[in-house]
């Protein structure tokens, strides 16, 4: 795995917004990978910005997010589809209708979760997957677990994570306890992949993820078994390596 420490989430968003932008250059039909979270907020930021200024173009990009929170409405402000809506897809000019989130309203999960699968095929594969890291080493919200699931699937979520993400919920009760999520195998069918983390809570988990062992205890050290990853962390996220 390439590592590029930054300084700070400022620099670290903008080598992000750069990378990404120089990608979606060499192609038209881009295929975007992208998270969710506050880590990936200021890249789009970025790529707002170079779109506004029109040097890139997403008129036939299409992209596919990670995970969805499940059961959640889109309607929602917590679901992960109005926080793309509202962070990147409402400000450049992209067809929603290219713009896949898998759906938290899902009658039958699975088969969902099979077409969602599908979906990723049928576009070609992911040209460039953006990654947070959970603070235990989540990617997406594939959990710390003695197995991982290869493919997009229903998952629980952990204490860790659902205490992590109730800060943008009224109270922690109201973090729904499962999610969609692409799995390992689907996120290793982007051609290459960023990883980001900012800040000192994700400290151990960058520690972990880079230290030369692979475990399904922490699922973002699987990642260095892909042939295109680079992460991007600031100084503080990268502090204990
Ligand atoms: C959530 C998402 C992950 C994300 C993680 C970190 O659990 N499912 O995809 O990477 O949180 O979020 P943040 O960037 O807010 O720290």
């Amino acid at each position: 795995m390439k590592v590029i420490v930054t300084k700070n989430y400022e620099e670290m968003s903008r080598i992000a917004a750069d990378m990404v932008a120089e990608e979606m250059k060499k192609k038209e039909e881009f295929v975007l990978g992208l998270a969710t979270g506050d880590t990936p907020v200021g890249t789009y930021n970025g790529l707002i910005e170079k779109c506004k200024k029109g040097e890139i173009d997403f008129s036939k990009v299409h992209s596919v997010n990670l995970d969805e929170y499940y059961p959640i409405t889109p309607d929602n402000d917590q679901s992960y589809r109005y926080f793309m809506n509202e962070k990147l897809f409402n400000h450049v000019n992209i067809d929603k209708a290219n713009t896949f989130v898998p759906d938290g309203t899902a009658k039958d999960p699975d088969a969902f979760c099979k077409e969602y699968e599908a979906k990723i095929d049928e576009l070609g594969g992911i040209d460039v997957q953006i990654l947070g890291i959970g603070r235990n080493g989540h990617i997406g919200f594939n959990e710390p677990e003695a197995e991982l699931y290869a493919y997009t699937h229903l998952t629980g979520l952990t204490q860790n994570t659902i205490e992590a993400n109730a800060r943008f919920f009224a109270s922690e009760d109201e973090v729904p306890k499962q999610a969609l999520t692409m799995g390992i195998k689907s996120v290793f069918k982007a051609r290459r992949i960023l990883i980001l983390a900012s800040g000192a809570n994700k400290a151990e988990a960058i520690q972990k993820m880079l230290k030369d062992r692979i475990s399904t205890d922490c699922p973002a050290s699987l990642l260095c078994l892909h042939p295109d990853v680079t992460v991007i962390c600031d100084e503080a996220a990268y502090s204990l390596v």
